[in-house]
């Protein structure tokens, strides 16, 4: 299992590098991040959360199969957007409604090095720019506006001391 960096650790702010060498390391390292998603509770985990600076991320929503996205890029968003309440494993007990762009098309990789393209809609497509975001050492919070950020990470400062 790793740890899992919360928010205030430099680890959470690089800006991630492509992954090169897709080998039987990445294999496990893949492994070990969906357990550690999965210990958590939670549906998606990025590598720079585990202090790993590389462009990776994986996911799995309730009841589907796991995903493992390398060097994702988003090709496409809809111009129509969506709200949803977003929630991070960096920042235990945050969770504010955020808007983003409802449908996402995104090129990636999978862990054996064969790239992939996926149209996402609905929590998927969510999850997916969520997590894409961590690559470059951007958290949801970053994005509220900063009453409603004040106000979420107080949540979080609150959980902590509990
Ligand atoms: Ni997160």
């Amino acid at each position: 299992m790793f740890d899992i960096y919360t928010i205030g650790a430099d680890e959470l702010r690089v800006k991630a590098s492509p992954i090169e060498t897709f080998d039987e390391e990445l294999a496990a390292t893949t492994e070990t991040m969906l357990a550690t998603m999965m210990w958590g509770k939670g549906i998606g985990l990025a590598g720079p959360q585990v202090g790993i600076g590389k462009r990776l991320f994986v996911v799995q929503l309730e009841s589907g199969k796991p995903f493992v996205f390398i060097n994702p890029e988003i090709v496409a968003t809809s111009p129509d957007l969506a709200e949803f309440e977003e929630g991070c494993l960096s920042i235990p007990g945050a969770y504010a409604d955020l808007t983003r762009p409802a449908t996402v098309r995104i090129q990636a990789y999978n862990v054996r090095g064969r790239r992939f393209n996926l149209e996402a809609e609905g929590l998927l497509a969510r999850v997916i720019q969520h997590e894409l975001d961590h690559l470059d050492g951007v958290l949801f919070t970053d994005r509220l506006p900063e009453r409603i950020r004040d106000r979420v990470l107080k949540q979080y400062e609150k959980r902590m001391r509990a």
